[in-house]
């Protein structure tokens, strides 16, 4: 045995991670077995399983490479699990749990809300009457000053109050009107620098102005519909990198002129579930000890 002695004298430095952290969940159990949104319609089991976990892995090596990920195991009959923004919406160690619109996600909630105990989170329920879902509908600001708040499709504009209770923030609410998108994330992103990226057709004429009143007109980075329905708007952002399906060309380069790196992939079989790149992350505040790194 070996009789090695480990000198202590010194205090061991924390290792703080400079990385951000994401929960992801492997598509292994992915598939299209209800229809909750308009993209989901005609793709009934029309995704192919292995395209997928090739799609999620290019996303997950991607990811890695500038972030810390955690994952959740997928369970069997909530096909919909691999989206863990709906998850809820994390920060300093709180998340607010979504309560789901559709009986057919509410499932996954006792999952994701045992991974948060699990991990030492402190986790804050809504009401079941006010459906929340959770970053599907809930985006901070770049500087984290104001929380953006989706409602009119899944999440009710009441769940809002909670979250800015949850964490003493500026919540402004946004009114979504076009099916499509159906979540904030599938129409609008906050980005580093102060920019903001969004589709103004999916919000009513109160909700543009509200954003137009925060961004000013050389932050804005408005997407045409072409871009919008490649879910250009559902883009992970890192300091410079954004992470995106594969849009145009156009937005690209208007995103590389204004200082962003992007880093393009093909998720086209979580488009048929109504879902891309953001969709299939949730951020976790590194903040939270329990986190490795
Ligand atoms: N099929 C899922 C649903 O309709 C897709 C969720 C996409 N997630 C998102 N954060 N937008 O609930």
């Amino acid at each position: 045995m070996s009789t090695q002695t480990i000198e202590l004298s010194q205090p061991i430095p924390l290792v703080v991670s400079p990385k951000s952290a994401y929960l992801m969940c492997s598509p292994r159990l992915y598939d299209v077995t209800y229809v909750i949104n308009p993209w989901m319609t005609d793709n009934l089991h029309a995704t192919s399983r292995q395209r997928a976990l090739a799609q999620w892995q290019r996303l997950y090596n991607a990811l890695e490479e500038i972030a810390e990920i955690q994952l959740i195991d997928p369970q069997p009959g909530s096909p919909d699990m691999v989206f863990t923004a709906n998850a809820g919406l994390e920060r300093d160690g709180i998340v607010v749990l979504s309560h789901f619109f559709h009986p057919e996600r509410q499932a996954e909630e006792p999952y994701f809300k045992q991974w948060f105990q699990l991990f030492g989170y402190a986790v804050i329920e809504v009401p079941r009457e006010t459906p929340f879902e959770g970053e599907g509908d809930a985006l901070f600001s770049a500087a984290g000053s104001r929380l953006w708040a989706g409602y009119g499709m899944r999440t009710a504009k009441e769940s809002h109050r909670y979250l800015e209770r949850a964490w003493n923030v500026e919540t402004v609410s946004l009114h979504l009107v076009d099916p499509r998108f159906y979540h904030l994330d599938t129409c609008f992103a906050p980005l580093s620098n102060g920019y903001v990226m969004y589709y103004p057709v999916a919000f009513d004429a109160v909700s543009i102005a509200q954003i137009e009143n925060f961004y000013p007109s050389h932050k804005r980075i408005i997407v045409s519909e072409a871009d919008a329905t490649r879910f250009a708007c559902n883009a992970i952002n890192i300091d410079r990198t954004v992470l995106i399906n594969n849009v145009s060309r156009e937005l690209s380069e208007r995103l590389n002129a204004v200082g962003f790196k992007v880093v393009s992939l093909d998720l086209s079989e979580f488009l048929k579930a109504g879902g891309a790149a953001k969709c299939l992350v949730m951020k976790l505040s590194k903040s939270n000890p329990n986190l490795a790194g």
